[in-house]
C-alpha cells in the first residue's frame, strides 16, 4: 500500500540528519513503508551477522521483532545502541519457551539421567535467557537457514538435542535433513509434568522437541497444499521449515525467506509459485517477479500477516527516527551483562558453524 508522503519525508529527513549514526536493520517480514527505509534486509541469519558488523553505527534500529534486537544488541559492542521502533513487537513462538519452564526440563532431563547426553539447539527466535541457557549447557543457537549444520554440530558434541522452542523446524529439519525418523522425536509440554513425557520416552528419543509453534505458519496446511495444486497445474510449492511436518513433506521446496527470495531470483519465466511464509513478504515478491512473467500466489488465503511484525509501522519509524535524531535515545533494547555473556557463547557458536 503507498505510504503517507508527509511521513516519508519525514524518514528521509531524520535519517540523512543521523547520517552515518544511524544504520536501519529490516527483516524480510516487514512492511514495505518499513523496509525502503532498511539499509540491508535479510532473514534471521543474515540480520545478526550484519548488525554485528557495523561497529561505526552509534544506533541500530531493528525493524523486526524482538528477539531479534536482544541478538543484535549481544552481539554489537557496548556503547552501540540497538533500538525497536515499537517494544510490543514480540513473536509469540519466542515466548512459548520462558526460562523458567527451560530450567524446569532441564531438571526433568536430570532426573531421567540424561541431561549429560543432551546438547541444547535454540532457534533465533527465543528470549535472551533461552539464548543464555543454550550457551551455559554447551549448545548452539541456529536459525532456518543453518538449522541443519548445527544438528550435525550438535550431534557431535552429545547424542541428544533438546531442540527450543519451534517444534516445527526441529522435527523438519531432523527428518527432512538429517534422515531421522519421527519416532526419534518425543516433544516437551512445558504445560505438562514432566513435559508429559516418561523417562524411559526421554531415553529413547534423539530429538526432544519444545512444544513451541510459530502461530502464522503453523496455518498452513496439507489442505493448502492440496488447493493450491488442484487450482494451479505445475505450480511449484515453496514453504518456510516453521510450516507442520505434513505440509513441508507436501512441499517441493523448503528454505528460509533469504533461501526463498533466491529460489524464486533463480526461476524461470512462465514459472509458476505457491508461497508458505509470512504475507507481506510473499505479497513484495509476487509483485516484484510479476514483470518477468513468474506468477506468485500466497499458499493459503486465511492466513494473515505477522502481527508482531507488522507493529513496526512507517509512524512508528519515523517516531524513533526523529527521537534519535533529535539526542532522544528511545526504545532501546539492552540485554544485561550476565545472560549477554553466556547468550553471546551459543552465538558465535552459530557464527563459528562451517
Ligand atoms: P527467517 O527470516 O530466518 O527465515 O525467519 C523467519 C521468521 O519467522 C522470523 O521471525
Ligand atoms: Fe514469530 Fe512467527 Fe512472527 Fe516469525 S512469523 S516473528 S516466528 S510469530
Amino acid at each position: 500500500s503507498p505510504s503517507d508522503p508527509d511521513l516519508v519525508e519525514r524518514a528521509r529527513a531524520a535519517k540523512a540528519r543521523l547520517g552515518d549514526k544511524v544504520f536501519v536493520l529490516g527483516h524480510h517480514y516487514q512492511r514495505d513503508e518499513v523496509i525502503q527505509f532498511a539499509d540491508v534486509t535479510g532473514d534471521s541469519f543474515k540480520l545478526a551477522r550484519d548488525a554485528a558488523a557495523r561497529p561505526e553505527a552509534e544506533y541500530i534500529v531493528f525493524c523486526g521483532v524482538h528477539f531479534m534486537a536482544e541478538s543484535a544488541d549481544i552481539l554489537t559492542s557496548d556503547d552501540q545502541k540497538v533500538v525497536l521502533p515499537d517494544l510490543a513487537a514480540g513473536c509469540s513462538m519466542a515466548d512459548m519457551a520462558t526460562a523458567e519452564q527451560v530450567a524446569e526440563c532441564w531438571d526433568v532431563l536430570t532426573e531421567a539421567g540424561i541431561a549429560e547426553q543432551v546438547v541444547p539447539v535454540s532457534y533465533m527466535n527465543s528470549s535472551a535467557d533461552i539464548k543464555a541457557f543454550t550457551g551455559k549447557h554447551g549448545g548452539t543457537i541456529c536459525t532456518s537457514s543453518n538449522a541443519k549444520r548445527a544438528l550435525d554440530w550438535a550431534f557431535e558434541q552429545g547424542e541428544k538435542v533438546l531442540f527450543l522452542p519451534d517444534q516445527h523446524l526441529g522435527r523438519n529439519t531432523a527428518v527432512r535433513d538429517m534422515g531421522m525418523s519421527l519416532d526419534d522425536c518425543v516433544v516437551y509440554n512445558p504445560h505438562k509434568p514432566n513435559g508429559g513425557l516418561t523417562a524411559e520416552e526421554l531415553r529413547a528419543a534423539k530429538m526432544i522437541l519444545w512444544r513451541g509453534h510459530c502461530s502464522v505458519h503453523g496455518r498452513f496446511s496439507l489442505d493448502s497444499v492440496n488447493d493450491v495444486r488442484a487450482r494451479i497445474p505445475d505450480v511449484n510449492v515453496l514453504v518456510h521449515p516453521e510450516c507442520k511436518h505434513e505440509v513441508v513433506a507436501a512441499a517441493d521446496y523448503v528454505g528460509s525467506t533469504e533461501y526463498i527470495i533466491k529460489a524464486l531470483e533463480a526461476a524461470p519465466a512462465g514459472s509458476k509459485w505457491a508461497i508458505g511464509t509470512e504475507l507481506n513478504l510473499v505479497r513484495r515478491l509476487a509483485n516484484r517477479f510479476a514483470p518477468e512473467g513468474k506468477e506468485i500466489v500466497f499458499l493459503d488465503k486465511t492466513v494473515c500477516f505477522c502481527s508482531t511484525m507488522n507493529r513496526i509501522d512507517l509512524p512508528h519509524l519515523v517516531w524513533a527516527l526523529e527521537s534519535l535524531a533529535d539526542g532522544n535515545l528511545v526504545n532501546r533494547i539492552e540485554v544485561d551483562k550476565e545472560t549477554e555473556a553466556f547468550a553471546k557463547l551459543a552465538l558465535e557458536r552459530m557464527l563459528a558453524l562451517p
